[in-house]
């Protein structure tokens, strides 16, 4: 199934990775720091924890994941595993990887993402691309759209143009979310466009609200 606001990779991931994911998770360090305005609006029902990997550590990166995670942003290397993964995302999905960063998300029974869009940079949409590594099947809201995800698959999109969200969960869900920062052009998208405007108010709001 594709549309135009979302791309959707069904069995992404083999169930070796899946393994290697849910093991890992439990190995990282969470350090908890205090959060802004955006993340603990976005945070609030979310059960669990979330820990942001700063891929490609560049200005563009180290703006948006300390802006976008509720606890101190990893700088360390990835397993090879996960690094493997992100690669094959980017090649198969065409997207440049020289400004990414990838969170891993574990919630408890009863978390819920709220509706929200991520923040990006002026010039910059971005872009997502999701694994659901854990999880019974759930329903991805986004827009005016909605689709059925089952655990291993991937589903892209712009998440600094649309507003996104599910349903609360009712067992365990671990998932990766990989951003690539990606130039508006690469995208088919100009200044022009209507989502790309109405993103610039949405950075601006969260700059004045959220920044101290
Ligand atoms: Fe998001």
């Amino acid at each position: 199934m594709e549309s135009k606001n979302y791309k959707i990779k069904r069995s992404f991931i083999s169930n070796e990775e899946v393994k290697l994911i849910t093991e890992w998770v439990d190995t990282i360090d969470f350090k908890s720091r205090e959060s802004n305005y955006y993340i603990t609006e976005f945070s609030k029902e979310l059960k669990g924890k979330s820990h942001m990997f700063d891929i490609s550590d560049t200005p563009l990166t180290n703006y948006i994941t300390t802006f976008q995670s509720a606890s101190e942003v990893h700088k360390e290397e990835l397993p090879d595993f996960l690094k493997s993964i992100i690669k094959r995302v980017a090649d198969e999905m065409g997207l440049p990887t020289d400004n990414s960063f990838v969170q891993v998300v574990d919630m408890n029974k009863g978390g819920k993402i709220n509706a929200h869009y991520d923040v990006s940079k002026e010039g910059y949409i971005n872009y997502k691309c999701n694994i659901s590594v854990v999880a019974e099947d759930y329903n991805f809201y986004i827009d005016k759209d909605v689709f059925e995800v089952k655990a291993t698959d991937m589903y892209c999109f712009e998440a600094s143009l649309y507003k996104h969200w599910t349903d609360a969960f009712s067992s365990r869900r671990i998932f990766l979310s990989i951003g690539f920062l990606t130039p508006y052009s690469l995208l088919g998208r100009t200044d022009e466009d209507p989502n790309v405007r109405l993103s610039k108010r949405i950075e601006k709001y969260f700059m004045k609200k959220g920044e101290k």
